[in-house]
């Protein structure tokens, strides 16, 4: 029996990135932009009915819910070529059309309306599956609709399927990038909150880090959120191949996270991933000799993490997860392992298991690659806690001017005072204090004693 996963896209971020993921999974598994299964694809022993399920005529059509609150991004993707793909009743866009305007409030005030028809289409789908698994929500913490509504939907999500997994994938914002929006630390702050308390697992995509790789790896001279949108694509299809291609292990999400994720509270993961190809870098196209060996050691290097954070002395490792794809001999690997603790390159949390866990998987059998080898690691470091207290810093320096507080007063959540945001930095300053104290010897034994100013 599959366990299917609902995914969630909301936003302009949210419907991009996963107008690319389906794009990719379509490749994938051999079926045509219209969902009907191409010639050369055979049944297979892969799980395409994890993330889609068959019309009546057999094609396939995402397990996927559009929304938004304005029409351009969607209409955009109903006009692409794969615009037969989702079905049509899946597609919530807002009567009124005018969007969230860059702001939490908006977009969660929005939410509360709106829920009911999203709710309903929500439920149709989970009554679609045997055997429902969870949800994934596709959204950026900073704008409108992708950060409020979204975190309204992971509330009521919460609330309504307590026994369903929850995880996200979270497009934090280019802190470097000043043309991005202004009120992003008030909304990635408030997003947070949710993240924290409401999602079992949260992919951390950084468009710092994201934007750095393009341009530093891949050598792109203009990038733009095409080419970072592939390398979302790629993490997003090559965290969930060991759904669809499953082997003895990791082949639903609960055994998957579960290691991953061994103190409930840090659940934060970050992604790396190698080779990186692009179809529109020469350099990308360069073939190296891939053996899992270098896979795994390049996938440890800081320039290959699509998160920009800077390790401290102490921060370390909490768990790893490599899923290789490819052609590969499990003693390759185990050798590759022993190499890598001998040379010890990963610092692991001292009161916990020192081990990379490994998932090997096949490739898909439709698509060519140069690469025999190819990686992604799934890692749960307590530098994370370090872009948390950026979006904290910055969202303290606003909040100091009480710069744009006006944007947000206009909604009922903020009509009478600004609890919500002393609580949410409140949240946000106890996860940071968490990962910290998991870098002590001690964690284990008392709470958590670090502070943070
Ligand atoms: P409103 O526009 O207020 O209705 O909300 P929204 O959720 O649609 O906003 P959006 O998704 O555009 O969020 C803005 C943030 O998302 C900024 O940090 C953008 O850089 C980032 N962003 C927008 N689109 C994309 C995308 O396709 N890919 C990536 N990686 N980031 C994106």
């Amino acid at each position: 029996m599959p366990r299917e996963i609902i995914t969630i896209q909301t936003g302009q971020c949210g419907n991009q990135i996963g107008a690319e993921f389906w794009k990719q999974l379509c490749l994938e598994h051999g079926i045509s932009t219209d969902g009907i299964l191409e010639d050369f694809a055979t049944n297979g022993t892969d799980r395409k009915d994890v993330f889609f399920y068959q019309a009546d005529d057999d094609h396939y059509i995402p397990r996927s819910i559009l929304v938004d609150l304005e029409p351009r991004v969607i209409n955009n993707i109903m006009e692409s070529p794969c615009g037969n793909l989702y079905n049509p009743e899946n597609i919530y866009l807002s009567k009124d059309g005018s969007g969230a305007g860059n702001n939490w409030a908006s977009g969660y005030s929005q939410g509360e309306r709106i829920c009911e028809d999203i709710l309903e289409m929500l439920d149709r789908e989970a009554d679609n599956s045997d055997s429902l698994e969870g949800f994934n929500l596709l959204h950026s913490i900073a704008g409108g609709t992708g950060s409020g509504l979204g975190s309204f939907l992971l509330e009521r999500l919460s609330d309504r399927y307590p026994k369903k997994l929850l995880q996200t994938y979270s497009v934090f914002p280019n802190n470097e990038d000043s043309s991005d929006v202004v009120v992003q630390p008030y909304n990635s702050l408030l997003t947070l909150k949710r993240l924290a308390k409401n999602a079992d697992c949260v992919m951390v995509l950084d468009n710092a880090a994201l934007t750095r790789i393009v341009s530093d790896r891949l050598h792109i001279q203009k990038p733009d959120i095409s080419h970072t949108n592939q390398l979302v694509s790629t993490v997003l299809s090559a965290s969930t191949t060991t759904l669809r291609y499953p082997s003895y292990m990791n082949n639903d999400l609960a055994s998957m996270i579960s290691p991953l994720i061994p103190v409930p509270k840090c659940h934060f993961i970050s992604t790396a991933y190698t080779p990186f190809t692009s179809a529109d870098a020469d350099t990308a196209k360069v073939v190296r000799k891939t053996t899992v060996l270098d896979v795994m050691r390049r996938l440890l290097q800081p320039k290959n993490k699509m998160v920009s954070t800077l390790p401290t002395k102490s921060s370390c490792y909490i768990s790893i997860l490599n899923i290789i794809q490819g052609d590969v001999e499990p003693t390759e690997v185990h050798k590759s392992l022993l190499r890598i603790r001998e040379r010890r390159i990963a610092q692991f949390i001292p009161w916990g298991p020192a081990s990379i866990q490994v998932a090997l998987t096949k490739k898909s059998p439709y698509i060519h690659t140069a690469h025999r080898v190819s990686g992604l690691m799934m890692a749960n470091h307590t530098s994370i806690a370090g872009l948390f207290g950026r979006t904290l810093t910055q969202y303290d320096r606003l909040r100091k001017r009480n710069a744009f507080l006006d944007l947000y007063r206009r909604e009922p959540m903020f009509a009478d005072s600004m609890d919500e945001f002393d609580d949410a930095r409140e949240t946000v300053v106890d996860l940071i204090n968490e990962y910290r104290a998991c870098e002590s010897e001690n964690y284990l034994k008392g709470p958590a004693d670090a502070t943070t100013s």
